[in-house]
This record gives structure tokens, sequence and C-alpha cells, in this order.
């Protein structure tokens, strides 16, 4: 089984930490088999699984209902869940409270929360309270507003030296890990050789200790193109209308179910 001790001891690996998001019973056993190293239960189920337009609407509520189906399923892997848009943004009390409810309610390892410097003490709050953080940096989607969209990070002089700082900020305060997401593959490069644990890149480019995606992005599990950094292994999506659409014409053409497929 994985544990926070041993995925962070995979800093600067020669095997990099494979990690993949994963929001109910079913993706999480795809992820199992497979062999992830951690199972992330991410904010981004806001969109993919409930379909929000960001991730701000997802609440506490959600997070866990998800989590809780991934823990009942989860064997081996490290379970990672969210903390959702102001779940941590009111101050440290009600972050570890919120955080808590993950521990008890769906058993994960760590929490994420997306941030530099100013989360310095929250991050801190929750590692008082025994409870391991993951680092965000870079493009954070609960960022969206500020961002003023969904776009790469950090590509002044300026920004990238910001992003270095918070990166070791949050790490000399105690983060296990590190994802960063939509930023040049130069800067990523840059913050892996700045911080001592391991970072974790989604559309971050090849020079970091791990990779993430989104399990619904790179199986194709929903209409439509995907961001440049991602690859697709799959089309379920496809592959399901296929396969609905035969059953359909069964169904309308009355061949279906057969005598086999009915009982005595
Ligand atoms: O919400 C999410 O799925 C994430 C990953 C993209 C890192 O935060």
């Amino acid at each position: 089984m994985m544990t926070v001790p041993a995925f962070r001891a995979r800093k600067g690996s020669p095997q990099p930490l494979v990690v993949l998001t994963a929001c109910d019973a079913m993706t999480t056993a795809a992820a199992e088999a497979a062999g992830v190293d951690a199972l992330l239960v991410g904010d981004s189920l806001g969109m993919v699984e409930l379909g929000y337009e960001s991730t701000l609407p997802v609440t506490m509520d959600d997070m866990v209902h998800h989590t809780k189906a991934v823990g009942r399923r989860r064997r081996e892997a490290l379970l990672i869940a969210d903390m959702p848009w102001l779940s941590y943004h009111l101050g440290a009390k009600a972050a570890v409270e919120n955080a808590a409810r993950f521990v008890r309610e769906a058993g994960v390892d760590a929490v994420k929360i997306e941030g530099g410097a100013k989360r310095l003490e929250v991050i801190r709050a929750l590692l008082d309270a025994e409870i391991p953080v993951m680092g965000h940096l870079g493009l954070t989607p609960q960022s969206v507003l500020k961002m003023g969209g969904y776009k790469v990070q950090a590509r002044t002089a300026d920004a990238a030296a910001a992003l270095i700082d918070d990166a070791i900020a949050i790490a000399e305060a105690g983060v296990f890990s590190i994802v960063l997401e939509g930023i040049p593959s130069t800067l990523s490069g840059r913050v892996t050789a700045s911080v001592a644990v391991p970072t974790i890149g989604i559309g971050a480019g090849p020079d970091c200790d791990g990779q993430v995606l989104v399990i619904h992005d790179m199986l194709g599990m929903l209409p439509g193109g995907a961001p440049k950094f991602v690859r697709r292994y799959a089309d379920l999506h496809a592959t399901a209308t296929d396969a609905i659409r035969r059953w359909a014409d069964d169904v309308r053409g009355k061949t279906f179910p057969s005598s086999d497929e009915s009982y005595g």
C-alpha cells in the first residue's frame, strides 16, 4: 500500500509517479487494476461528473460523497482528496474541520489545496492536525475568475520567479508533493530542481517527478475535444454510444431479449 512517506521518497526517482483522478467505484477499480501510485479525487469532478462549467460550485458534501465511493474501492494506491473552493479560504479552523471530514468519512491519506505562500497558515494548521497536504500551483482552476479563463500561467520572468518562491515556501512548510498545472515545461524543470518534494505535472511538460491526468480526459469518456496536454488512450464515449445504439436497435427490432436472456 502506498503511503505519504513512500510517495514523497520517490522524489528524483528514475521511475516517475503515476497519479490519476478517480470519482467513483468504477474509475477507482480501473485505475487500481492498472497499478497507479495515487488516486486524486479532484474537484474537476464538478465539471466531468456533475456538469458544472467550473469547479467553483463544488461543495464539501459533493467531494465527500465521491471520495467515500473511491475510498470503499481503493486497495493499494495513495488516496488524496481535493479541498473544494471556500473549504479552506475562511480560516485555518474551518480548513482543518473540512479536511478532517475526508479523513474520518472517506479514509483519505492526504488533501490537496491550491495556492502558494498565501496558504501557509492553512497548510501549517492542516499539518499540525496530522493531515498531509499536497500543494497545487500554476493554473489553479479555483482562480478561474481572477485568471480570466483557463490559460497557461507564469509565462513572464517575474511570474515564473514568484511561482518558484511559492513552491519553495509551501515545500518548506511541509507539503509532501506539489501539482504543477498549466505552466511552461522549462519552469516545471526549474521548480522540480528547487524543491525537495515530488512535483506532479499536468500540462506542465515532462520535467516533473510524476504526471497526473483527469481519467475522463485520457479515456475519452465525454464528447468533444481535449486540451493540448491530454493524450487520449481510449474513446469510451464512442464505444458506449455505439453499444447503447446497438442495444436500442435490438429492443426496437424485438430481438432483445432472446429466450436465452429470459427466465423459463
Ligand atoms: O481537480 C483535479 O482533477 C485536479 C487535477 C487536474 C490535478 O486538481
